[in-house]
Formats: structure tokens, sequence, C-alpha cells
């Protein structure tokens, strides 16, 4: 009895030794892995393996203590996050709530543009779920025992993909930009807005508004799902709010249709927007000098 209790004991101990070694990239399968319980907590041999990944990969900016001050940290700008405080910016969740699993996974694996982390695409699935869950020992809020407050993310409209509409759904989203947003981004999108200039986040480090033309500097991601994400939820820890109690999702895709604009006219200066020399932009004639307004 005994000893045969010992050998499926070491048999699972091997199991996990195997786990924690180099293994290729596993399959979406794995998600059902059966080391992870019903609820999508991980085993304590997980969190072992979360432990060791971390310790070798992350350590050098996020800290051995997860408190962002690891040795690499120093002069980097933005800092590493510190996971003591469960506040984290790209979220498909309220302002100041938690993150779900599949947002830090997004950022772990994605890693986060314009910035010095790096993606971790090559790493199998279920080592990069093992970091997004062991990154949470770290907290000392006692948030992750909270269910993290999921936002509606409107699917992009049909009408971004008409070459009329589009554009049209753009000269609405700059209006509102010009009102809301330009204070800080710019008025041409660039991150150069006088309210911009000396913005710091929830640590007190500096932070400039994103340039909206580039984007493969946005922290979410280049597309523009990414970017409707980050309107609508905001980036919590940054003067970066979200705007989805106070815009519907129609005018935030204005606005996102505006971006992309930026993004379409920064590679070619002469593209133009229907009605938008009527609203007498200035910002539009110097930055589209070969504008041909109607
Ligand atoms: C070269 C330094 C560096 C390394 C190595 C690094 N990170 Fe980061 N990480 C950063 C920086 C800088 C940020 C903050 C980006 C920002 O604020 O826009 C960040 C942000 C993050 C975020 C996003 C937090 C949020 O606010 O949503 C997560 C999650 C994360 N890192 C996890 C990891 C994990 C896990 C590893 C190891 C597998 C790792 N990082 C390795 C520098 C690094
Ligand atoms: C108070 C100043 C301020 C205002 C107003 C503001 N932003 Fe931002 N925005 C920022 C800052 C600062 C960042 C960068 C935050 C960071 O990286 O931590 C940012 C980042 C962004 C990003 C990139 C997010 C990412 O994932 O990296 C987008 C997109 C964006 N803003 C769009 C908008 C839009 C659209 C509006 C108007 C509805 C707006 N912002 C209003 C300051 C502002």
């Amino acid at each position: 009895m005994n000893n045969w209790y010992l050998k499926e004991w070491a048999t699972a101990l091997l199991m996990c030794a195997a786990m924690m070694g180099t293994h290729p990239k596993a399959s979406a399968q794995d998600y059902a892995h059966p080391d992870f319980d019903g609820a999508g907590k991980l085993k304590p041999e997980f969190i072992k393996q979360g432990k060791k990944l971390y310790a070798n990969h992350c350590s050098g900016c996020h800290g051995i203590k997860g408190d962002g001050e690891g040795p690499a940290a120093y002069g980097l700008s933005p800092k590493p996050r510190d996971f003591s405080r469960a506040v984290f910016k790209f979220r498909s969740t309220d302002f100041g709530s938690i993150p779900t699993d599949a947002d830090i996974e997004r950022s772990i694996r994605e890693g986060i543009p314009g910035t010095s982390m790096p993606s971790f695409r090559l790493f199998a699935d279920n080592d990069i779920k093992a970091l997004a869950q062991y990154i949470k020992v770290f907290d000392t809020t006692g948030k992750w025992k909270e269910a993290p407050i999921k936002v509606a993310l409107d699917p992009e409209p049909q009408w971004m993909h008409d070459p009329v509409q589009w554009k049209t759904k753009a000269s609405a989203g700059k209006v509102t930009f010009d009102q809301v947003c330009a204070v800080c981004h710019g008025a041409g999108g660039a991150g150069d807005g006088i309210g911009g200039q000396a913005l710091v986040d929830n640590w007190l480090h500096p932070v400039k508004p994103a340039d909206l033309r580039k984007p493969h500097d946005i922290g979410s991601g280049p597309s523009l799902e990414d970017a409707f994400r980050a309107i609508t939820t905001g980036l919590y820890g940054s003067p970066m709010v979200g705007y989805g109690s106070s815009f519907d999702a129609e005018k935030r895709w204005e606005l996102v249709a505006y971006i992309h604009f930026l993004r379409q006219s920064h590679k070619n200066p002469a593209l133009s927007l229907p009605e938008i020399s009527q609203s007498s932009s200035t910002e539009t004639s110097t930055n589209s000098p070969e504008n041909e307004f109607e």
C-alpha cells in the first residue's frame, strides 16, 4: 500500500520535472491542461515553474521581489511594472480593475511596443500562463481575490472598411479629438500637446502621451482594435483615462477612424478628410500642405 502510493507520487514528480524543463511550443490545448484546476488556478508546481521562469527572464527588470526595481531597470523609461500594487495599464477591464489572465498573457506574449518590455512569443503557452499567475504572488493589495470587471469591447464597425465612409467618420472623430485629446496628444497626434509635457504616472515617473501616428509605438498593440481597447478602458496607472463611459462605442470608433487617418496621412501627407477644411483646422494645413480642400 505504502509502496504503491510512493510510486504514484514519484511518477507525478517526474512529470512535473519534465514539464519544468524546456519543452516544445505547446498547443492551444494546453489551456485545458489537467494541472490547472477548474477555476484556472495554478497548482503549486506551476507556481514553482513560474518562479523559475520569472527569475531567469523577468527579475532583471521587474525585480526579484516584483517591485519593478531589478538591476536592469535603472534608466528605463517607462519603468518596469511594479507588481506589488496590482495596477495594470493594459486591460480589457474597467479603469482601476485588475486585468484578466488573458490580458496579462497578451502583454507577456506580445511585449509592450514602444517600451523595453520584450515579447516572449516563443515561450510555450503554459509557460506564459505560469508567468501570468506567478506575478500575482507579489501583490500586497488582495485585489486578485476579486473578479476582474470586464468591459464591452464592440467589434470594428463595417464602415471602417468602406473607402468613403471611414473618412467621414474620421472627420467626426477629429472634432472630438480636437476638443478632448489634442490637449495632451497634440493637434496632429504626435504626442506633443501642451498638457502632455509634464505628466507623471502613479509611481511619479514621467510619462509621455503616445505618438498616435506610429502604430508600433502603441503599448496595447498596433491594430485599430488595440487602440479602441486603450481608449475604452484607459491605461490604469497613467494619466490616460478610459473614455468608455464618456463616449458611446460609435464615437470611440470615430476617434479610432481619426487615428487611422493620422497614421495613413503620416505616410502619405496628400491624404485628406472630407469637410475637415471647413472646421478651420490650421494644423491640418501645416501637416498636409498637399491637401486639396473642397
Ligand atoms: C528589459 C526589461 C523587461 C523585461 C526583461 C521584462 N519586462 Fe515586463 N515590462 C517592462 C516594462 C518597462 C514595462 C512597462 C511598460 C509600460 O509601462 O508601458 C513592463 C510591463 C509588463 C507587463 C504589463 C503590465 C501592465 O501594466 O499591464 C507585464 C504583465 C510584464 N511586464 C510581465 C513581464 C514578465 C512576466 C516578464 C518575464 C517573462 C517580463 N515582463 C520581462 C520591462 C521588462
Ligand atoms: C491628460 C492627457 C491625455 C488626454 C486628455 C488623452 N490622453 Fe491618450 N495618452 C496619454 C498618455 C500620457 C498616454 C501614454 C500612457 C502610457 O504609456 O502610460 C496616452 C496613450 C494613449 C494611447 C495609446 C495607448 C497604449 O496602449 O499605449 C491612445 C490610443 C490614446 N492615448 C488615445 C487618446 C484619445 C483618443 C484621447 C481622447 C479621447 C486621449 N488619448 C486623451 C495622455 C492623454
